[in-house]
């Protein structure tokens, strides 16, 4: 498989410090209520050094943010800080979080507006793989670098050498400036794949780079955190198993025998263990649309940690709810999705009128669920305290999308009734149905909405009410 060195704008080679990774001392509660996260302007080297540096926004001025660890079972504070020209707030993707700290704008708690602050806090009952984003026209802030990895630890963690966060991204810059392209409402995005970027970076590097030695064993938590991009992966020269997804450790580890495929706002949790020989070069693969493999991130294996290999692993810990009960006899609703370039929609409502594909194109909303572009008044279902619910997505699109479940996982529920792992973001391929079960245990209004951020904001956007 052939190994590119470049893609629009040439990779730089980096290796990448111990610094990287911000581990926090232990601290008094007091001390953690200060702990800020300043959403602000800055400057970062996202493009090769001949290139000037990037204007990015960024949660302390960094793409991506602080990485942040807690304990499973432990408080969690930080306070937002707005230093933005814009209002923002804070996403806390896939914890069961308390409805009121779900940071999204306009359902769950007024922007932040520039200069002000809010403070977050919540109990984090799983471990997990984690992140935090804005939730105020996420399509751009995010594509701006508002995000960061959040890691909950187990009480014990697994036998591995070490671990490393990387948070995937796909910047889209003008390819002469380097700066972000600020078209966040290009039609052709809108209306198609979302917005695909020309840059693909690991915790804001094009090509990282990582020295390993054989036979070591790592934890990659792999976060995507771009608009669009899936990534389709593959693991050379590192023999590994899946662990988790979107934070939920899997019953049994999973060996990796082909791609890991890594939808926008997924996650997944691999051990791998080095098999390249010394002098050789590991690679996390990434396999772009024109069918050609290119380097991720690279490992150089530097030395040897020892002549043999671990033993396969033994599962992490389950999080406290794991099953989803009830299914067969739950209550189901429908989710079907319209819109997009070469769809099928003639028309859809849109705030509370009927509107011609073509009117809804005027107005940059290309994607409908039901039949009614973006949020309605009242939700896709109500759902009592413990319910069982049943959501069949059916995509009748020709893209993909990515159905993110705000405050509680779901377990895909297959053909012979047989449950998936508990997930908290699908991708549903175009034509496929796929369904959904959950237990709707957390109270509050939670959206439900694909993390293609672009068809978000046009249209792909509803709501769960949980009383
Ligand atoms: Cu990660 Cu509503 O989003
Ligand atoms: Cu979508």
């Amino acid at each position: 498989m052939g190994m590119c060195a470049s893609m629009n704008i040439n990779r730089r080679s980096f290796v990448m410090g111990a610094g990287a990774a911000l581990t926090l001392p232990a601290m008094t509660r007091a001390e953690a209520a200060r702990q800020t996260l300043a959403a602000r302007v800055a400057q970062a080297q996202l493009a090769p050094e001949t290139y000037p540096a990037t204007e990015i926004w960024g949660f302390n001025g960094q793409a991506p943010g602080p990485v942040l660890y807690a304990q499973q079972g432990a408080r969690f504070e930080r306070r937002l800080l707005n230093n933005l020209p814009v209002p923002t707030s804070i996403h806390w993707h896939g914890v069961r979080i308390d409805n009121a700290m779900d940071g999204v704008a306009g359902l769950t708690q007024a922007p932040v507006a520039p200069g002000e602050v809010f403070d977050y806090a919540f109990n984090l009952p799983d471990a997990g793989t984690y992140w935090y984003h804005a939730h105020t026209n996420s399509y751009e802030q995010v594509a701006r670098g508002l995000y960061g990895a959040l890691v909950v630890k187990e009480p014990e963690e697994p036998d591995i050498d070490r671990e490393e966060v990387l948070v995937l991204d796909d910047w889209r810059l003008n390819p002469e400036t380097a700066q972000i392209d600020s078209r966040f409402d290009a039609w052709h995005d809108l209306s198609h794949a979302g917005r695909l970027g020309n840059l693909l970076t690991t915790n804001g590097v094009p090509g990282l780079k990582l020295t390993v030695r054989r036979h070591e064993r790592l934890r990659l938590r792999l976060i995507n955190a771009a608009n669009a991009r899936i990534f389709v992966l593959s693991l050379i020269g590192l023999e590994g198993w899946t662990m988790a997804l979107d934070g939920m450790p899997l019953d049994r580890p999973a060996r990796v025998e082909s791609e890991v495929v890594l939808a926008p706002g997924q996650r997944v949790d691999l051990l791998v263990d080095v098999t390249a020989d010394e002098g050789e070069v590991s690679h996390l693969a990434y396999l772009s649309d024109d069918g050609e493999w290119w380097s991720q991130v690279a490992f150089p294996v530097t030395g040897v940690a020892s002549p043999t290999r671990r033993p396969p692993p033994e599962p992490l810990p389950a999080n406290p709810r794991q099953s989803v009960a009830g299914v067969e006899t739950a209550r189901k609703t429908k989710l079907v999705m319209e819109g997009g370039a070469m769809g099928r929609l003639q028309s859809a409502i849109y705030e509370g009128r009927r509107m011609s594909f073509r009117d809804m194109a005027e107005q940059g909303r290309f994607w409908a669920f039901n039949g009614t572009v973006g949020r309605t008044d009242t939700p896709l279902i109500e759902a009592g305290f413990g319910e069982t619910i049943r959501i069949e997505i059916q995509n009748e699109t020709v893209f993909p999308h990515a159905m993110h479940l705000h405050g509680m996982h779901f377990r895909e529920v297959h053909d012979d009734g047989g449950l998936g792992p508990l997930r908290d973001t699908l991708l549903v391929q175009r034509g496929e149905a796929r369904e959904i079960a959950f237990i709707a245990d957390n109270p509050g209004d939670w959206l439900l909405h694909c993390h293609m951020l672009a068809h978000a904001a046009s249209g792909m956007s509803t709501w769960v009410r949980i009383t």
